[in-house]
């Protein structure tokens, strides 16, 4: 079974999604993991980001899995933090607008996912790379609650009005790409996760997905 999500970047998909790997043993997918697994091999090999050819051959060279716990793995070699790493956030978006580096990684998520029980997460899992799949979630939230909640995560040294332009940023570049552009399909479950808690979120997710298992 293929449960995909998509949604903007703070919106909780990941959240949400590795909740449900958690307590369903559904192995998680985070797409967008790959494209930073990418850029971070491309940083070590000091490949420019103007370098479109040269990212392609650094992503082509690339042994890229996700181990059972959902890491990915780049030539065997674990990444955690390194994904999140400010170069990495520097580079990833223009990464990922490269259509041969796409391919890349829809390859990868396919044949992961062949076979499997995963719920897989991004910005086209459910327009692009698994348009059939069992389960499709949109998740979103007002752009100034997003902001909010990375704000109160404490997990950076930013402003809240900061967080709020990058946030703004990553929108506008996520939605106005060319190819894998982040949009609303016409058959998801849309939930907009404003004023709702992270159980709420999870409790209406699950009934959905129970009831489509049925
Ligand atoms: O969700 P994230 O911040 O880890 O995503 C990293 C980057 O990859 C971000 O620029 C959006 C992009 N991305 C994408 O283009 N397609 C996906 N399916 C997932 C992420």
């Amino acid at each position: 079974m293929i449960i995909a999500m998509d949604g903007p970047a703070g919106c909780g998909k990941s959240t949400i999604a590795k909740l449900l790997s958690q307590r369903t043993g559904f192995l998680y997918l985070n797409s967008g993991s790959l494209y930073r697994a990418i850029s971070y091999a491309a940083l070590g090999r000091s490949i420019g980001i103007e370098d479109t050819k040269g990212l392609i051959d650094c992503a082509r060279s690339l042994s890229l899995s996700y181990g059972a716990d959902g890491a990915i793995l780049l030539d065997g070699a674990r990444l955690n933090e390194e994904l999140r790493s400010a170069p990495v956030d520097a580079v990833v978006a223009q990464v990922s607008a490269v259509s041969e580096i796409r391919a890349i990684v829809d390859d990868v998520l396919r044949t992961t996912a062949k076979g499997r029980d995963v719920v897989v997460e991004g910005r086209d899992m459910t327009t692009v790379v698994f348009p059939d799949a069992d389960v499709k979630f949109y998740i979103d939230a007002s752009v100034e609650e997003r902001a909010k909640r990375r704000f109160e995560q404490r997990s950076t040294s930013l402003s809240y009005e900061a967080i709020l332009d990058n946030i703004r940023m990553r929108d506008e570049i996520d939605r106005n790409k060319a190819i894998g552009a982040l949009k609303i399909a016409d058959d998801v479950l849309y939930l907009d996760t404003s004023d709702l808690t992270i159980e709420q979120v999870y409790e209406i997710v699950y009934s959905k997905i129970l009831h489509v298992r049925e």
